[in-house]
């Protein structure tokens, strides 16, 4: 294709030098393009406000709540409070690789100024990254880092995540005695995601030396089923029943497996299990003292970080953030987030408030006893 084939949206994309060129070919006459050029070398896509413009989101996977739940309604709200006009183009990859990349690619022709990633697996999304900044569309790596020339990331302090969940197990543990008694069991995430490898370590910080781990499994896909069989296997592995004091759970799906692993070989009561996200069913887990904890990470300051960065980075404005981020290739204006533990004492005035839970959705009639008690409602 020839560069006067082009159209100029087109062009602007291309970069700096092309945008010069083409801002001196264009006439007098031709002002708010020229503006747009402007906009351009600042490092937006010439998109703006006034106008709108598309946007598209891709999240990972849908058996994890949150993202249908919290982050993309939250997200298009923000989106609609800032910028009227725009439109957020949606996927879910449902934890498939090849169905982000698709994702992206209809998403390019269908003309988007910037995309919010949450990848499947941060090195294959590389090659969408890479094929946006071609295109001249900037990327906001959401919650997972992503490689390549990324614009701008937000995420929680994935390694404090950790240690929240490492610290809350040695502790309730060594209510029972001592931590070191019999061993623990460690579901990991998965090994395409950053995040997974970074609340490992945080956890590792505080569980070494503390504890016995019994058996540690990475678990591909964050798979809740998968999690479940790991539990058994672990504990058959460690001497059957009985024998396990505890489990470090990367996150609340895979605690409802392992929950159901220890539940199923006879462990009553659970003995104190991790998890992360506060899902529903995990806070009612909580409440009645199946789980011992979860982290919680408030989704709407996440999402709204994500919506007024992606805004400012289409239309070259400064973008915002605390602090920075190197993923490698680039460094970039990041947004960390902090992680709050929740534990039965503290689901009334952390989750069960809005925009989160309503009381009377955790407390349903099944647990309406146990909520009492926690002083729930
Ligand atoms: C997110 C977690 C989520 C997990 C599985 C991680 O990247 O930070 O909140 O539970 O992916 O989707």
């Amino acid at each position: 294709m020839t560069t006067a084939l082009l159209p100029v949206r087109r062009l602007l994309r291309r970069g700096p030098a092309v945008v010069l060129a083409v801002a001196l070919v264009l006439s007098a006459g031709a002002c708010g393009k020229a503006k747009q050029a402007e906009k351009t070398q600042k490092g937006g896509t010439g998109a703006s406000v006034e106008q709108g413009f598309k946007i598209g989101l891709l999240l990972p996977e849908s058996k994890t709540a949150r993202y249908e739940r919290f982050d993309k309604p939250f997200f298009e709200a923000r989106v609609a409070q800032l910028c009227p006009k725009c439109q957020v183009l949606y996927g879910n990859a449902q934890q498939q690789t090849n169905i982000q990349q698709q994702q992206a690619e209809a998403m390019f022709t269908n003309g988007i100024d910037v995309l919010v990633l949450d990848s499947v697996d941060t090195k294959a999304a590389a090659s969408i990254v890479s094929s946006a900044k071609a295109k001249g569309i900037p990327v906001i790596a959401y919650d997972r880092l992503a490689e390549g020339p990324i614009s701008g990331y937000v995420s929680f302090d994935n390694e404090t995540v950790g240690r929240l969940q490492g610290t809350s197990l040695v502790e309730a543990l060594k209510r029972g005695g001592d931590p070191k008694r019999g061993p623990i069991i460690m579901i990991n995430g998965s090994p395409t995601d950053p995040n997974a490898a970074e609340y490992k370590r945080g956890a590792h910080s505080v569980l070494d030396g503390q504890v016995v781990i019994g058996r540690e499994y990475d678990t591909p896909d964050w798979s809740n089923d998968k999690a479940q069989q790991e539990t058994e296997q672990a504990i058959t592995a460690l001497g059957g029943p009985g024998r396990v004091i505890g489990a470090y759970v990367a996150n609340d799906g895979m605690a409802g497996g392992a929950i159901a692993a220890l539940k199923a070989a006879g462990f009553n009561p659970v003995p104190p299990v991790t998890g992360q996200d506060a899902e529903l069913a995990a806070v009612q887990r909580i409440v009645v003292g199946d789980q011992y904890m979860t982290v919680f990470k408030p989704y709407l300051p996440e999402a709204n970080a994500a919506a007024e960065m992606a805004i400012a980075a289409a239309t070259g404005e400064k973008i915002p953030a605390n602090t920075t981020k190197n993923n490698g290739t680039v460094t970039v204006p990041a947004t960390i987030l902090t992680p709050i533990p929740v534990t039965k004492d503290n689901v009334a005035t952390t989750v069960a408030q809005p925009p989160y839970y309503t009381v009377a959705e955790i407390c349903t009639p099944d647990f309406a006893a146990a909520c009492k008690a926690a002083g729930i409602g």
